[in-house]
């Protein structure tokens, strides 16, 4: 089996990312961080890690379609195979989710398809639910509505905050997702 060649598109603190490149044996390469931040933490991330960024500001292109050609472009000469989205605040666009149609996945925290979108675990707590989980699903041209290929459900205490919550809620994430992906890459290999 070949080790495929994926990217991690991240826009925040990057802890998936660490994760991911903790994992080791994942039967694939991280070659390439896609982010959208100049200021993320996940940037120091690929520092540490040795992964090649590049790093973009929607500002300076016209339309979407325009900064999605560029990372494509950036993607292809990176020979990268698979996506990986952890914590990447945009929606993909067609030009990305043409190119990559059933090779790029997204997490997310909640039982999808229960509380999508943006602020998924004050969502949870908010709605006073008793559990809410990690979902890891293929993505498509919905907010996190595509196939979903594995979850896992996580308590909500009577007395959780957003913060004890998404404390737990990453603990998940970060064993399910180097889970997913390895099961993933050997299925596909
Ligand atoms: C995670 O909770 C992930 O599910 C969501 O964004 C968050 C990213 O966290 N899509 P981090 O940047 O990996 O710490």
């Amino acid at each position: 089996m070949s080790m495929k060649r994926a990217a991690v598109f991240a826009s925040g603190t990057g802890s998936n990312f660490g994760a991911i490149m903790e994992a080791g044996e994942l039967d694939c390469d991280i070659v390439l961080l896609v982010c959208d931040k100049q200021e993320a933490k996940v940037l120091e991330k690929a520092v540490y890690y040795d992964v090649p960024t590049f790093v973009f500001d929607a500002k300076n292109y016209d339309s979407k379609e325009a900064y999605e050609m560029e990372i494509l472009k950036q993607l292809h000469k990176a020979k990268v195979e698979w996506i990986f989205l952890a914590g990447y605040m945009r929606l993909i666009g067609p030009i990305l989710l043409n190119a990559y149609e059933g090779k790029m996945i997204n997490i997310h925290p909640s039982y999808l398809p229960a509380y999508p979108g943006k602020d998924a675990i004050g969502q949870a707590i908010r709605a006073q639910v008793t559990s809410t989980g990690v979902t890891i699903h293929y993505v498509d041209e919905g907010m996190d509505t595509g196939t979903i290929i594995a979850q896992e459900r996580v308590e909500v205490l009577p007395d959780d905050t957003v913060e004890t919550l998404s404390e737990r809620i990453h603990e998940v994430e970060h064993r399910l997702y180097p889970r997913v992906i390895k099961q993933l890459m050997i299925e596909n290999g």
